[in-house]
This record gives structure tokens, C-alpha cells and sequence, in this order.
């Protein structure tokens, strides 16, 4: 199938995220079928990277079917993804008169779409947004699920909001412009739902011809694995929106992952490699409390290497391990959480995990 589409059951918050090759030239088609309609003004959020390949295109898209549109651009990378950037584009958005009617447009990555997330949750106390994200880590995970934020200079995501998006468009075709290194970060969210849900997914991931025509780009396949990731995050998103129970096994690999990102400097590793090593941290904590077997770690190590992704732990400080640790959000009453792997398509939470089995890993 060369299309698909996954609703996200959340009541009246509910939407659907739709995934077509090409999707990307027919926005205002699909806005309309929303319900948008044209007299709404639009504030479209992107980098420059991004706007260069798409924006023209975009923009003469939604002017043809008489939607008043502005850009903003923000500068690329997690350095920028803080307040300054956030009050650049509330300061676009009074300039254009972007009112409760409007509607705000994500086109880009996680950053672009974390940030678009929190001023639509915050402009005039929340207005709509759309997502479009164009790379594989943004499509099958930040894009859905409502978590917006920017960084604070003590940690990453901590300040933000919960805003679901009115509708996510995802085309597998932005990906043959996205660096290699890049994909590769995203395959690591992917491989994730292999290990924390689906095992199917894991399989298909580990069949050799698979990984070639992942590797190739070709659609069918980019189009399977986005689907089978977003049907997973569907499901445990409209269990758990808020994040009191299940939805943390999506954090599966992300709390030592975001203690490497914060360690060794936002930029060193992309946030998606940061998660590989992280999901290998977790593989061998769980292989020590017995959780999971030899070649059950063995197979997922074996995954994430397949596609160019990092299981080494790289150097860093132990001691600030544990401040960063209970300043991440998966904290709860003053108790770490870890999310640890059962079996192939199986994780739990644990809270029970002494600081030396994990402090160990780092040097
Ligand atoms: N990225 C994890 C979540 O959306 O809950």
C-alpha cells in the first residue's frame, strides 16, 4: 500500500495522521478537507535548510487555494530550541495577526515541530497547529502525540505543554533529501517500537532485503515502518496522553540517551544515536536482572549496528550521571524510572534498579 492513515483516538482531540508519497504538493487539498477553510491565516514555522528545498512550492500551494500564509524561519539545531526562538516567533506572529482563528504549520523536524507545538499551545492561550515533519525521527515520533517544548539550559524539553495537533501529514518522499547520518538517528525510534511493542516490526527490520530497500528509500517499505511505529504510538498515546503510566515505555533508551546528549554536549551525537547507546544500556542492565536472554540483547545490539547507529558508551563525567538523571522528567516522587526490555516486543517499568548496576557502563 502506497498510503495510509492512523487515527489518533483522543475524544474531541482526536486526529489523523496521514502518510502519502507526494502529500507534501497537496496541503491545501488536505486542509480543506479538514475543514480549514481558506479564510484562516496561516503562520508556516521552518528552517531555512528545509525551506529552501520546499517553501516555494509550498507556499504557491496554499496561495492557489487562497490561504493567506506567512513563514517563519528559525535557526536549525537544539541549541536554538529555547525561549529566544519562541518569542522570535510570537513576535511574527502579533506582526501577521495571527488570531484565535489561525492556525500555525510545522514544516521540519523535531525542532521545528516541538516548538511550533508550544507557541500554537501558547499564542493567545492555544490555537491550532498541523504537523509536517521531514525527517524519519520526527515522523514517527515527535510528530504525534502532542508533546511540544523547548529546552532550559538545565535540561532538555523541560519547559512545555501538552497540544495535540489538528492533523499530521507525513511524506516519505522528504526523505531522499535527508542526510544519511540523520536517517539512521530516526531508524533508532523505529528499531524502539521493535523491542518495546512489536515484534513483527523487529523482524522486518532484522530481514536483510528489508534493510536494503530501507536503505534505498523506496516508499512501500519507509511506508510500513512509519505506519507500524505511528499505530504503536497511537495506541499508547490514546491509553495514556499525559504520560502518568504506559506512554513512558516510548522512553525506552531515553534517559541514559539524554544523559549522553547532555554529557557530552548537544550536537555530539544526534539525539536518535544518544538513544541507540541508550537502548544497549538498558539491553544489558535487563540481560544482567535476567529479564531478557543472551540472544535476545545480542539481536537488538546486532539491530541498531545494522543501521549505522552507536552501542559504544562514550567517555563521560559519572558524577554528574546522577543529577541528570533525577532532573529528567521520567522522575516520579523522587524515584528513578527504567524502562527495561522482557523479551523481544516487551518492556516494563522499574523502579527498583540500584545506581551501581547502571553507574558501572560509564567510565
Ligand atoms: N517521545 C515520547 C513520547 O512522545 O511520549
Amino acid at each position: 500500500m502506497n498510503k495510509r492513515k492512523i487515527l489518533v483516538p483522543l475524544g474531541n482531540k482526536s486526529y489523523a495522521v496521514k502518510i502519502e508519497a507526494g502529500i507534501l504538493n497537496n496541503i491545501s487539498t488536505e486542509l480543506l478537507k479538514i475543514g480549514i477553510k481558506s479564510n484562516r491565516k496561516i503562520l508556516v514555522i521552518s528552517n531555512e535548510e528545509i525551506s529552501n528545498l520546499y517553501i516555494e512550492e509550498f507556499l504557491k500551494d496554499l496561495k492557489g487555494s487562497n490561504f493567506e500564509a506567512q513563514i517563519c524561519l528559525i535557526k536549525a539545531g537544539e541549541s536554538h530550541k529555547n525561549l529566544e526562538t519562541l518569542s522570535e516567533i510570537y513576535n511574527v506572529a502579533f506582526e501577521f495577526g495571527l488570531d484565535r482563528n489561525s492556525l500555525m504549520i510545522a514544516l521540519g523536524g523535531g525542532i521545528v515541530g516541538d516548538i511550533t507545538g508550544l507557541a500554537a499551545a501558547t499564542w493567545l492561550r492555544g490555537i491550532e497547529y498541523i504537523q509536517i515533519p521531514t525527517t524519519l525521527l520526527s515522523m514517527v515520533d515527535s510528530s504525534v502525540g502532542g508533546k511540544t517544548a523547548v529546552n532550559h539550559p538545565k535540561g532538555k524539553n523541560l519547559i512545555g505543554a501538552f497540544h495535540q495537533p489538528k492533523a499530521v501529514f507525513i511524506d516519505p518522499e522528504t526523505l531522499k533529501t535527508l542526510p544519511k547520518r540523520e536517517f539512521n538517528a530516526g531508524m533508532a525510534e523505529v528499531i524502539k517500537y521493535g523491542v518495546i511493542k512489536d515484534k513483527s516490526l523487529f523482524e522486518f527490520l532484522e530481514n536483510e532485503k528489508n534493510k536494503n530497500k530501507l536503505t534505498n528509500l523506496e516508499n512501500k517499505s519507509l511506508i510500513k515502518i512509519i505506519n507500524n511505529s505511528i499505530k504503536t504510538k497511537s495506541h499508547i498515546v490514546s491509553e495514556d496522553e499525559k504520560e502518568h503510566g504506559i506512554r513512558a515505555i516510548l522512553n525506552y533508551g531515553h534517559s541514559f540517551g539524554h544523559v549522553i546528549e547532555n554529557l557530552c554536549g548537544y550536537g555530539e551525537f544526534l539525539h536518535g544515536e544518544a538513544i541507540s547507546i541508550g537502548m544497549k544500556i538498558a539491553g544489558d542492565i535487563a540481560l544482567e536482572k535476567g529479564l531478557w536472554s543472551k540472544e535476545e540483547s545480542t539481536r537488538q545490539e546486532n539491530l541498531i549496528e545494522s543501521y549505522g547507529l552507536p552501542t559504544q558508551i562514550p567517555k563521560i563525567n559519572k558524577e554528574n550521571i546522577l543529577t541528570i538523571l533525577m532532573g529528567d522528567k521520567k522522575v516520579r516522587n523522587g524515584k528513578m524510572r527504567f524502562i527495561l526490555p522482557k523479551g523481544i516486543g516487551e518492556v516494563d517499568i522499574y523502579e527498583d534498579i540500584e545506581d551501581a548496576l547502571f553507574l558501572k557502563y560509564f567510565s
